[in-house]
């Protein structure tokens, strides 16, 4: 039998809950996820893509059926490269819809074979983004409900604030 595969793209500076509730939602649909980590776009990264990867692994390392990845370039190339069709994405709210529309619109127009599936955030995560979280944690705030402990501890080292 085919599986179903999909992958899950984005910067992940870091993951945080917000990403990992649409990884686990998104498990129950298909039968694996590969999460990709985009190397060399235009955002400033804090954390290097290793960096990124290596904490992902430790948070997904229970669950059955993800991959973790790093790709350069355009998503459409990495999809045909690992032989995938389908996109998810997460949303959080109405502002976060004109950029996901433009970003699948152009992958559906550069390769009319993929598709973007968009999965509302659960009413807990929806006003957590990476930004905000290192934002709070630049300033020594908590981000323990945001991040997983690894994350957080990652994040404290970042910032030199070690408490
Ligand atoms: O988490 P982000 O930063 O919102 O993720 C954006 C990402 C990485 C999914 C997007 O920038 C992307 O796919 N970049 C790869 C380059 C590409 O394919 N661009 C064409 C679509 S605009």
């Amino acid at each position: 039998m085919r599986r179903k595969t999909a992958v899950y793209p984005g910067s992940f500076d870091p993951i945080t809950y917000g990403h990992l509730d649409i990884l686990d939602r998104g498990l129950l649909i298909f039968d694996r996820i590969i999460i990709a980590i985009a190397k060399n776009i235009q955002k400033e990264a804090l954390f290097s893509v290793e960096e990124r990867a290596e904490m992902i692994r430790e948070v997904v390392k229970g669950k059955k059926n993800v991959i973790v990845d790093s790709f350069d370039g355009l998503l459409v190339d990495y999809l045909k490269k690992v032989k995938a069709n389908v996109v998810i994405r997460g949303l959080r709210a109405m502002s976060d819809f004109e950029y996901e529309f433009q970003m699948a619109s152009i992958n559906r127009t550069l390769n009319p074979e993929i598709d973007t599936i968009f999965m509302m955030t659960s009413k807990d995560y929806f006003f957590v983004s990476s930004r905000t979280v290192k934002e709070v944690a630049s300033f020594g705030g908590s981000v323990r409900d945001f991040v997983p402990p690894i994350v957080e501890k990652k994040l404290k080292e970042k910032f030199g604030n070690l408490s």
